[in-house]
């Protein structure tokens, strides 16, 4: 893929990009296909978008895999998902580890199959020194879960006098994020043409840009990669500021 085709300076690239895959049941149904080939055939965009995120050198990148209001789907769509995301992580195991790539999840990954924790603990601890990109998969995730459950964690902590009332600012409660370290997504992908978040990543994407095209997930690849980044570069990131302020 020619990535000079397209207008990118390579010094304004978003820190760190996060993507809502959606469109894999469209997809199939559009040829034809049963449910699960739309998943399957969308691991193959999680593959090529990775890559060329860490070619680009895009420190962070962060999939919606899994919601936490995916549990209500089918069970053998849940087995297929699950399958798929084992089979992932063995496969791309060398590749993570060749090109530096650390591998996380968040969400209330204790609801996971007990296999799907193990491979997913080997896999982080196998490329925790990846220092080039942070791929971050959000599975059994929900964004008001993850703050619910950081105020639970913050609330034991001030009854336990380990911190004050008076310190509590927004950095403080976003260390109890699962996103922890993290910095916020500069621009939040949603493929498939909703317009919405979903649940994802409520307290961390106050900032960031949302770009939607109508493109499936399956279809999401390398072109439609570049052209989200495009129009994230086009864009003018204010923060409440007016433009004459940003300028000076
Ligand atoms: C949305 O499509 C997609 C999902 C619910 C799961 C996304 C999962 C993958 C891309 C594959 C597994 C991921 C990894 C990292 C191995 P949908 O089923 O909601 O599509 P629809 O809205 O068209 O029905």
């Amino acid at each position: 893929m020619a990535e000079e085709f397209f207008l990118l300076d390579r010094n304004r690239l978003p820190r760190h990009v996060a993507i809502i895959m959606d469109g894999n049941g469209r997809w199939a149904r559009s040829q034809g296909l049963p449910r699960y080939r739309g998943h399957v055939v969308g691991v193959e965009s999680v593959r090529v978008i990775a890559r060329l995120a860490r070619r680009l050198g895009i420190s962070y990148l962060t999939l919606f895999a899994f919601s936490e209001e995916n549990w209500q789907r089918p069970g053998v769509e849940i087995r297929v998902l699950m399958a798929l995301l084992r089979r992932f992580l063995y496969r791309e195991l060398s590749e993570f580890q060749e090109n530096q790539i650390a591998l996380q999840a968040v969400g209330d990954l204790s609801r996971l199959p007990g296999a799907v924790q193990e491979d997913l603990a080997r896999t982080m601890a196998a490329t925790a020194d990846g220092a080039q990109m942070v791929m971050t998969l959000a599975l059994s995730y929900g964004g008001r879960s993850e703050i619910v459950h950081a105020v639970k964690t913050l609330a034991r902590e001030l009854l336990a006098g380990k911190i004050r009332p008076e310190d509590l600012d927004a950095a403080l409660f976003s260390r109890y994020l699962y996103t922890v370290g993290m910095p916020d997504p500069d621009l939040i992908i949603r493929t498939s043409g909703e317009y919405r978040l979903s649940n994802f990543l409520l307290w961390q994407s106050a900032y960031s840009e949302l770009y939607v095209t109508d493109t499936l997930w399956p279809d999401f690849r390398e072109e439609a990669f570049l052209k989200a980044l495009e129009a994230y570069q086009q864009r003018e990131r204010r923060y409440g500021l007016t433009q004459e302020q940003i300028a000076s």
